[in-house]
């Protein structure tokens, strides 16, 4: 099962997908990112090697072209309607503030049936990246088998309202120290 990529849920993940995620890892997660520790071409290498795991993968196709749109220049003003929009499509399992208490979080499952539960937007690593582009994707085409849901038949104006209401969530960064935990403690939110 891939959930991190660029394509619907029914086709296989792109090149693109498959290097992005030994490039970055999974943020929150044991796969570390190999960028620095692999060349592009070995990472390409690797790439080629999943290619021959799965059998999903229809011989001879086509990828789609990845979805790599750019960010509207006036993300940040996209915010208010996000939340309206985060309101209706996304409070059920993240809850209304992003915390990932909504009404539905104790019921989810992933793909092997034990549960799941949504991240808290306002703290956990997100999975597939935190450029704009990144949580485009995540909202556009869900998580496949981890109970993140597709939206792809909101329009690109409207997911990309979300995405500016995600990012308003995000932990605020600050330069990392040894020693020093770079996520603002909850009291201090
Ligand atoms: C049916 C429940 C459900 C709904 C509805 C839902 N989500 Fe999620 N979402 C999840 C779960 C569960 C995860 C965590 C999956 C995991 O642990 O990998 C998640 C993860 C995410 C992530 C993190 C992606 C990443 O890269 O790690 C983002 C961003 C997100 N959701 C945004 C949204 C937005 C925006 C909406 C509404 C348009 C939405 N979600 C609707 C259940 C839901």
């Amino acid at each position: 099962m891939y959930s991190l990529r660029s394509t619907p849920w029914d086709q296989p993940p792109t090149d693109e997908d498959l290097a992005r995620t030994v490039r970055q890892g999974i943020p929150g997660s044991a796969m570390p990112g190999f960028q620095g520790y692999l060349s592009p071409g070995a990472i390409q290498a690797v790439v080629g090697h999943l290619r021959t795991l799965t059998e999903r993968w229809p011989a001879g196709s086509t990828p789609p072209p990845p979805l790599a749109p750019d960010p509207p220049s006036d993300l940040p003003a996209m915010t208010g309607q996000g939340q309206a929009l985060f309101a209706t499509n996304c409070a059920a399992c993240h809850g209304e503030g992003g915390r990932g208490d909504g009404a539905a979080a104790d019921f989810l499952v992933n793909g092997r049936g034990s549960p799941i539960r949504p991240l808290d937007l306002g703290r956990d690593a997100l999975r597939g990246g935190e450029q704009p582009a990144d949580i485009f994707r995540a909202i556009s085409y869900g998580l496949e088998g981890r109970s993140m849901p597709p939206f792809a038949h909101l329009s690109e104006p409207e997911r990309w309202a979300l995405v500016a209401y995600v990012q308003s969530l995000r932990p605020r960064r600050v330069p990392y120290s040894v020693g020093v935990d770079p996520r603002p403690s909850r009291e201090a939110r």
